[in-house]
């Protein structure tokens, strides 16, 4: 290495981010969460509840899938090139007409009352202040209109999971558009949960204390159908225990307004029991997307694609784009690994709509590798959720920061000046 020890400020955010980071610990000022993706997991788990820690860290069955993610990722080698004047690197992208100031932005998470309480409008405010869209979950702590007013005109998007109730999904839809997000990205893996072993071993489903269904208490189409199920809801039955009590304190807790008087109401109670009733729709099929179609002129991406024939389908029925994802191997036990299924999804899109990845990103080198495959961006998921929970939004925008300065520098040292120089001779297989 050499230089003055000067002066002159470094040039991009992976050098100015490092700058940062030592001369703050020459001061004595350390960041506020750690920079490594292990110690912050284990940072945010010391803040975190036993159940809200299982629920994000978890995966179904065995955890295979999440395992195979990591696997997949380490058989992809970066072959950097020399001498190719990096001095100045430009990291931006543009997805669908939304700017990103680096290629990714943060994947839809549920429930991140679990992580903080601050939750979604903390994480809205982190994504805004770094340039880097934020995906409003449909499972959401917080109604997306909090979320949008915390964001100013920063980029977002929303993600929507398809209820038994169209009137619900056109409701959802409406107000994304009114928030400002620039497109919808419609979950297909989740029409059913998976098996959590986790979560069945703690015996704890966030959903049914109430958390997580912000989008659903804060819309008129559900309020309305709320209504009819209270005229419905049956006495409580069944011995009344402790935990039983504790259970409905949380949940009168969860629901806008007071908590006694959403006790005495039954609202809050009947909320959980309405959304039961609607949030999935196993029965989904290629032809319900003609309705999503019509509701909106937004660009719609579908989420949670692994096999070439339904990225080709995904096309034909006038989507605009693909995340290839398997929720962080949330769903399949054993799934094939979003980093194996991309070559031949973008084989086959072949340049006709832009492909995402998401699960098992976890560093500057995997942005790098995911794009080096073909991929236009990639979603961050459990990472930042470590960093709400270890920091609030501070944390939220180092680990923006640090995974923005980690992939500026790898794009730099791997001999690119820009994400567009990234190419499939960028990387190599190994294994
Ligand atoms: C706790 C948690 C909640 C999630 N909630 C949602 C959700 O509401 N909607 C959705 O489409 N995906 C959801 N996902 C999946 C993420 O969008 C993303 O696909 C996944 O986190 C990527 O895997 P990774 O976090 O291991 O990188 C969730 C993931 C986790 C960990």
């Amino acid at each position: 290495m050499s230089g003055t020890g000067s002066e002159r400020p470094p040039v991009g955010i992976g050098r100015e981010r490092q700058f940062e980071v030592y001369v703050g610990g020459a001061r004595g000022v350390h960041p506020c969460v750690p920079v490594s993706f292990e110690r912050l997991e284990e940072a945010a788990r010391n803040a975190m509840s036993p159940e809200g820690y299982a629920y994000v860290a978890g995966g179904a069955g065995t955890e295979e899938a999440i395992r195979g993610n990591r696997a997949a990722f380490e058989r992809w080698r970066i072959v950097p090139r020399m001498l190719r004047d990096v001095s100045v690197r430009d990291t931006a992208v543009d997805v669908l007409g939304t700017p990103l100031a680096s290629p990714f932005l943060l994947c839809p998470i549920g429930v991140l009352e679990m992580a903080h309480r601050d939750a979604d409008v903390a994480v809205a405010r982190a994504a805004a202040a770094e340039g880097i869209p934020f995906v409003f979950s449909n499972q959401a702590s917080r109604p997306m209109e909090e979320s949008a007013r915390a964001m100013g005109d920063a980029p977002r998007w929303f993600q929507l999971y398809w209820s038994t109730s169209n009137d619900l999904v056109a409701s959802f839809v409406g107000r994304a558009e009114r928030c400002g997000c620039s497109a919808i990205v419609l979950t297909l893996d989740t029409t059913m949960l998976g098996w959590r072993v986790r979560d069945l071993d703690l015996a704890y489903l966030p959903f049914l204390r109430g958390k997580g269904i912000a989008q659903y208490t804060s819309d008129p189409v559900f309020l309305e159908a709320l209504q009819e199920t209270l005229k419905q809801a049956p006495p409580p039955s069944g011995r009344i225990t402790l935990a039983a009590l504790g259970t409905l304190w949380d949940l009168a807790g969860s629901y806008p307004g007071s908590r006694l008087a959403s006790l005495r109401s039954g609202l809050a109670r009947a909320a959980v029991r309405r959304f039961v009733e609607t949030y999935s729709r196993p029965s989904l099929s290629w032809d319900d997307l003609a309705f999503l179609r019509e509701r909106t002129s937004l660009p719609i991406l579908l989420k949670g694609i692994l096999h070439p024939a339904d990225a080709v389908a995904a096309i034909e029925h006038g989507m605009d784009g693909i995340v290839v994802s398997n929720h962080g191997g949330r769903q399949v036990d054993g799934s094939i690994a979003t980093m194996d299924a991309l070559p031949a999804i973008v084989e086959a899109v072949a340049g006709r709509v832009p492909v995402l990845l998401d699960s098992g990103v976890r560093s500057g080198a995997d942005v790098f590798r995911a794009l080096a495959l073909g991929a236009s961006a990639v979603g961050l998921g459990r990472p930042y959720v470590w960093g709400l929970a270890a920091g609030g939004e501070e944390g939220v925008r180092e680990v923006i920061r640090n995974l923005r300065a980690d992939f500026d520098l790898t794009l730099g040292l791997a001999g690119c000046a820009s994400v567009s120089r990234i190419g499939l001779d960028s990387v190599d297989r190994v294994g």
